[in-house]
């Protein structure tokens, strides 16, 4: 049934698209478009990429993109800097499109304006010089992760500080050890040295009130003392209440940890809230999610993610490839990423579709963490980013692992950031 309405509504989109002029429907292509590697992605990336290939008689391929944001652009841009065709719909980070723009196509003359149904800030975060680089597919920001049973077992409330935190989960990683589960955790997050560290380190220091490592003026701003606490604070956690392994993880790692029920908190993305919650999983039904904890005299912050559809300026075709970022970023197949895969919609109308709401309760009730997120300080400086965000990580990765304090940290990344402004962002 699904399939059908599925693939008439296909049928009525390439349709469509063909009597405005902007299909490449009527030559079949072979395009590849670039998913995430896990298995929610391949389902919901390459399943609705291969069904739409079907229905317009283009063949689709699959480039599995490593988990790792990090280790996807490091990729991405070998394949650019060689020109090469081989990806024609590149799935984009939001801190790239400054760092990918020469690469990308500018979509506007494949729209049809659709992108104005779009939360407004994503695409002006996608367009650069007028060009819109890149369709926004789904949006990210950081959430906690509860078990809300073992909350009722020790009488604990969510809690909204740090500090709340770490006392709830050393309370109840006491506790689960001693009851004979001597592998749990109280808290994990990803704390490996790559991009998602500098998501995690981002929201501690913004929630201290400590900024945003460069001012949306291009100014650096790492070097408080409110950053530096938000560093110690979290380096604290480490063999306290998060395994030293944390230093290791990454989003997946951190929810293998939880999802089988060794941790009583998780930092994550939303989509863990569909794969905690499917059939097979144990923990199923004993979840929550709340904002994640603020620090002292700071303010609740969520880092904002998500990704974007691209295509490459080097496909060979470039309308087929644009045919499938605008199909893939639609309303109908964001409604059943969402509703199955628990990807945040890019358009503020599926925030009122109580299919999804129903499936993923979080959306409406945690809406201003998503609509507050903090962004990472990409757009200003652009080409430079990966630089920035690398020093980031480094120094967050010292601090927590004992190597550095918070304070030297900081001022050491102030210096490096210096250096890497030193002809201007
Ligand atoms: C998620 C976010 C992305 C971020 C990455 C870091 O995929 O959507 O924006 O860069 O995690 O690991």
């Amino acid at each position: 049934m699904q399939t059908t309405s599925f693939s008439i509504a296909a049928r009525l989109t390439a349709a469509l698209a063909t009597a405005i002029g902007i299909a490449g429907a009527a030559q079949a292509a072979t395009l590849t478009i670039s998913c995430g590697s896990n298995a929610a992605d391949l389902k919901f990336c390459a399943g609705f990429a291969e069904r739409w290939g079907k229905a317009n008689g283009h063949e689709v391929r699959i480039w599995s993109a490593p988990a790792s944001s990090t280790d996807n652009l490091a990729l991405l841009r070998q394949q650019f800097a060689a020109r090469s065709s081989d990806i024609d719909v590149v799935m984009i980070d939001i801190v790239w499109p400054g760092v990918l723009k020469d690469h990308l196509v500018d979509l506007k003359p494949y729209s049809g304006g659709a992108e104005a149904r779009h939360f407004p800030a994503i695409v002006a975060n996608n367009t650069i010089g007028g060009k819109l680089l890149g369709m926004p597919w789904f949006v990210d920001a950081g959430l906690l992760y509860y078990r809300k049973d073992l909350l009722d077992k020790y009488r604990l409330a969510v809690p909204k500080t740090w500090n709340a935190l770490a006392a709830a989960a050393k309370q109840i990683q006491d506790g689960e050890r001693a009851a004979g589960s001597p592998d749990f955790h109280g808290y994990v997050f990803q704390g490996k040295a790559y991009e998602g560290l500098s998501c995690n380190a981002l929201e501690w220091i913004a929630s201290f009130g400590g900024g945003r490592i460069v001012d949306e003026s291009g100014r650096i701003t790492i070097n408080n003392p409110r950053a530096a606490k938000a560093l110690d604070t979290a380096a604290g956690w480490l063999g306290s209440i998060s395994p030293p392994g944390v230093l290791n993880h990454a989003e997946e790692d951190a929810r293998g940890i939880w999802q089988t029920g060794n941790a009583a908190f998780m930092r994550n993305w939303p989509y863990a809230w569909s794969l905690a919650q499917a059939d097979d999983s144990p923990i199923k039904g004993r979840i929550g999610v709340a904002p994640l904890p603020v620090g002292e005299g700071g303010r609740p912050a969520a880092t904002l993610g998500g990704w974007q559809l691209a295509v490459s300026r080097y496909s060979q075709h470039i309308e087929a490839a644009a045919a499938l970022a605008m199909h893939m970023t639609s309303a109908e197949v964001q409604k059943q990423r969402a509703v199955e895969g628990s990807y945040n919609p890019t358009l503020p109308a599926l925030y009122q579709d109580a299919d999804i709401l129903a499936a993923n309760p979080f959306m409406a009730e945690l809406l201003p963490v998503f609509t507050d997120a903090v962004a990472r300080p990409a757009t200003v400086t652009g080409l430079k980013y990966p630089q920035v965000s690398q020093a980031f990580w480094d120094a967050s990765h010292d601090v927590l692992s004992g190597k550095r304090s918070g304070a030297e940290a900081v001022k050491r990344l102030e210096g490096k950031l210096r250096r890497i402004k030193r002809r201007g962002w």
